[in-house]
């Protein structure tokens, strides 16, 4: 008897998870060690050319109370209906895999909660790095480590409109529309211009190396819409790269930072030559020393590929990963304040020659000086 399952949303993701599965469905099937069967595409609008046009609904009720529907996609995206949809189905026993990191990153608990009392599973490897292998190998191969720091590239469309202005002297809205036209930008690309998409990432990498709910509303975010490409050009002679760069550092009084900012990026860091569209997760943990993860980190079928690869797991995984699992956090105590954040910064001030500090300050003491640019340099 065959798997069936249900994709929520025929978006860029959605409509990508659809055309991998019947594309490589053999290949699919035999690692799902059964036969899959695609019973039900939700979205509101009409899709009659797509070669699957029977197997559209405009109503969540059909999937939801379909008793043969095990597991299901979530790819619509925002907070709601998506939250109400993925609660119902988890409280169902459907297995969820999403690519929603705003999900994940404000109600992550909740779901993850109900995953365990149902025995299903809520999986979002999709949510964090877009292709790019992160939640796994975070509780599962470096299970092991105490995990000290993830510092990293974590938006595709930022780092595209970056690379574009710096390397093609490309205008920041030609790169912004050409991002939008290649599927990488959120429906409001504000998300991930000034920062929240990178954001809800390092919350739902915080949350899970760290084992309490991290919000979103709780980490200093800073985008890249006040980056002067003058400055990126001066860093770069000065032997950096600007990076919008999403960190969180486990610190010796316990708690953790996490961020978000624009950084400047040495040369000799790996990281400053991530471009374009690609994501790469640094990843420093007491037994490993420095790891990294590196690969394209939107797009419809990188992202797809993780949100296939977490149905194919919820077909095999018949029981709750509770590794993939963090407690819900009544207060936010145990994350630092940014005023703590330490670091060598560059700094512009009118009339002087733009320079780096030679010993590290806090955020606190960097947004004192009377400077036109302030911006840390990535330890
Ligand atoms: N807008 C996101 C990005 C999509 O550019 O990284 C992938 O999460």
């Amino acid at each position: 008897m065959s798997v069936k399952f249900a994709v929520l949303g025929h978006g860029v993701v959605g409509s990508g998870v659809v055309e991998l599965f019947y594309k490589n469905k053999e290949s699919i099937e035999k690692r799902a060690g059964t036969e899959m069967e695609l019973k039900y595409i939700l979205d509101l609008r009409d899709f009659p050319d797509t070669p699957y046009a029977d197997k559209f609904t405009k109503d969540f009720n059909d999937i939801l109370n379909d008793d043969e529907v095990t597991a299901v996609c979530e790819c619509m995206g925002g907070l709601e209906p998506a939250f109400t949809f993925v609660k119902s189905c988890l409280e169902k026993g459907k297995s969820v895999s999403t690519s929603n990191k705003e999900l994940v990153a404000e109600k992550g608990d909740i779901l993850l909660a109900i995953a365990k009392e149902k025995n299903c599973n809520f999986f979002f490897e999709a949510s964090v790095g877009g292709a790019i292998p992160i939640i796994r190998p975070l509780h599962k191969c470096l299970a092991a480590n105490e995990i000290n720091e993830v510092a990293g590239i974590l938006n595709g469309t930022t780092n595209f409109i970056l690379t574009k202005m710096y390397n093609d002297n490309m205008a920041f809205d030609d790169a912004l529309k050409l991002a939008q036209q290649l599927g990488y930008a959120e429906k409001d690309p504000t998300a991930d211009v000034e920062g929240y998409d990178a954001c809800r990432k390092i919350c739902i990498i915080s949350s899970l190396v760290y084992g309490k709910h991290v919000y979103p509303k709780s980490v200093f975010t800073k985008g890249i819409s006040q980056i002067d490409l003058n400055d990126v050009q001066v860093a770069d002679s000065m032997g950096y790269a600007i990076k919008l760069i999403a960190n969180v550092k486990k610190l010796e009084n316990g708690k953790i930072l996490p961020c978000v900012m624009p950084m400047l990026v040495s040369h000799d860091n790996i990281i400053s030559s991530v471009s374009d569209v690609f994501n790469a997760v640094l990843v420093d943990g007491d037994a490993v020393d420095k790891t990294m993860f590196y690969g394209r980190g939107a797009g419809k079928f990188p992202t797809a590929s993780a949100v296939v690869g977490d149905l194919i797991d919820s077909v095999k995984h018949k029981v709750t990963v509770f590794s993939q699992s963090w407690e819900s956090s009544e207060d936010d105590s145990f994350i630092e304040s940014v005023d703590n954040f330490k670091a060598k910064w560059y700094v512009r001030e009118a009339g002087k020659t733009p320079y780096i500090t030679d010993n590290e300050l806090t955020f606190a003491e960097a947004q004192k000086l009377s400077a036109e640019a302030v911006i840390p340099v990535l330890a």
